[in-house]
């Protein structure tokens, strides 16, 4: 047992170095830190050196087997590569409380209470269920204002497994992308990518730039298994380059793509997009938010290489990152900006004072960098991906047997369902994919998000609605947090909704903030037109009994 190995240890140390000597009221608990290296009950005076003892007295991360290597896991049915040591009780409710829940919510998933929901898919985002290391190394976070030690820790996670030069620390992704935007991005300009983000694109937009869509036709086709759906389309990425001379600040890869249904890009892809960016002279910027996720599927489709040595060549394939620390890193807040350009982080140290805070904290407190600094490190790990992705893929293949319409083949962070073709007598205005989230919702107490219509939101020039091709239903799964009967209890949940589909309506938005709307907007039931559903039957989203 771990901890009975430290505290003898500690013992050891304390009667053959300190001594047993009942003269000596007081420990010298500053000689007792530095003899006793790897021990986490002193403390010390000398606070970095109680730092660097205690990061050694976490334990140095489980090693695992590396692909290829014939393990038990190739054998025979894998599982969690961890055990549970604390429970959060779930609270379940009836279908009766959960109707008048959704419609108090406006048929917005977002404007649920969670504590109206049973299992909670909404977001893979901040969701994470941290480790003992985590939580450990919380607990030694600096909160200095200025130069904090958890700072450094953060900053040598970063440069260690990603391999950027600078860091700026930031809240959480968005303010990366903020300040990312603000640094680049001219009025007028245009930033090529694959496929949009709703945050990342509206900091372009608030910069003065235009979004250029250049992934690959098949990324917006939900049943075409493509194994890298995140791929750009070369071609059209160097039309936008050559018929944009000067006005393309960089060129901005999402690595996996969210709004694809967490799909990747190849190595390969980003090699020859990293050729004509160098070309064109246009820097190029990662949305490394998942990049190990992706990762994983270049080591199962593309190369065989251990994770942390394929998230370190697609970074060094790039200029820079933004990063949500929320996700990949599984913590429950953070970010960061990373660059290896100096003037742009000397531009980005100055600019993060006045939105996140100072550059060496950036909007977290020291705990918060303690936990994303042990974090990146975890979710390098070979074995962790393995499971962090196989619980999706066991969601996504179940409802694939039966024929429930996904996004194929399954992604990253979560199953996507593919409301068109789902609720085909629902048109894409009457918001298809909110109109199913809130019926499974009304189902289960299963909370998932859309990602459609509603999503996309409208062109600030025009005020025109977008319309994407996609109108899907996220699942996302939240990192270590479930088990495989919660994945199957959601799954027999579609299913029923499923069943009972053609009696499911649509959905208008009544009321819309100006950004980002599907946070907050309010929408209410439209009645159902559908041959098979009489006028008793018509029933909007989740009156469905
Ligand atoms: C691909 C991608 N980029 C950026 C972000 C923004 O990160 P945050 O929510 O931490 O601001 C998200 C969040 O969902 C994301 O999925």
């Amino acid at each position: 047992m771990r901890s009975f190995a430290t505290l003898e240890l500690a013992l050891r140390l304390r009667s053959n170095s300190i001594g047993d000597n009942r003269s000596r009221s007081r420990v010298d608990t500053s000689r007792f830190c530095r003899l006793g290296k790897g021990c986490v009950c002193g403390f010390s005076r000398d606070l970095g050196v109680f730092a660097r003892n205690t990061r050694s007295a976490m334990g140095p991360l489980p090693v695992f087997a590396e692909t290829g290597e014939e393990t038990m896991l190739t054998k025979r049915s894998w599982a969690e590569p961890y055990k549970i040591k604390m429970v959060e009780p779930l609270r379940m409710t009836t279908r009766e409380y959960r109707e008048r829940s959704i419609a108090e919510a406006g048929y917005n998933t977002f404007l649920l209470r969670s504590d109206d929901v049973y299992i909670d898919l909404l977001t893979d985002s901040g969701t994470n269920a941290m480790s003992d290391r985590q939580w450990a190394a919380m607990m030694l976070g600096d909160e200095a204002y200025a130069g904090s030690r958890s700072f450094y820790h953060l900053e040598a996670a970063i440069q260690r497994v990603y391999g950027y030069k600078h860091v700026i620390p930031t809240h959480q992704g968005r303010g990366a992308e903020h300040i990312i935007s603000k640094i680049l991005i001219q009025p007028g300009d245009v930033i090529p990518g694959n496929m949009y983000f709703t945050t990342t694109r509206l900091h372009q937009e608030l910069a003065g730039g235009r979004f250029v869509d250049v992934i690959i036709p098949e990324a917006h086709e939900p049943a075409n298994e493509h194994p890298f759906k995140g791929n750009v389309d070369l071609q059209k990425l160097e039309d936008v380059l050559r018929e944009n001379p000067k006005r393309v600040p960089y060129v901005s890869v999402a690595a996996t793509v969210n709004m694809a249904g967490g799909q990747p890009i190849s190595i390969q892809n980003l090699r020859a997009v990293r050729d004509l960016t160098r070309r064109y002279g246009a820097p190029l910027i990662l949305d490394a938010t998942r990049v190990a996720e992706n990762a994983y599927f270049n080591q199962q489709r593309e190369c065989g290489w251990p994770i942390a040595r394929i998230v370190r060549e697609i970074c060094s394939l790039t200029d820079g990152c933004t990063m949500s620390a929320k996700k990949d890193p599984l913590a429950n807040i953070g970010g960061f900006l990373a660059v290896n350009d100096e003037a742009i982080a000397e531009k980005a140290r100055n600019m993060v004072v006045i939105y996140e805070g100072l550059h060496t904290y950036g909007g977290m407190s020291g705990r918060d960098m303690e936990a994303v600094a042990v974090g990146i490190e975890e979710s390098v790990q070979d074995d962790h991906m393995r499971a962090r992705v196989g619980q999706v893929q066991y969601l996504g293949e179940k409802l694939r047997g039966w024929h429930i319409p996904i996004v194929l083949p399954v992604g990253g962070h979560g199953v996507f369902l593919d409301a068109r073709a789902f609720l085909p007598h629902v048109p894409q205005e009457q918001c298809p994919a909110q109109s199913l989230a809130a019926a499974i919702y009304t189902d289960s107490g299963v909370r998932t998000m859309e990602r459609g219509i509603v999503s996309a939101g409208r062109d600030p020039e025009t005020g025109e609605e977008h319309k994407p091709r996609l109108e899907l239903v996220r699942l996302a799964i939240p990192r270590r947090v479930y088990t495989q009967a919660h994945m199957d209890v959601t799954a027999e949940s579609i299913l029923s909704v499923h069943e009972e589909r053609e009696r499911i309506g649509g959905l208008k938005i009544v009321y819309e903030p100006k950004y980002l709307r599907f946070f907050q907007a309010r929408l209410t039931p439209v009645p159902v037109e559908s041959k098979h559903a009489s006028e008793a039957e018509q029933l909007a989203p989740v009156a469905l009994n």
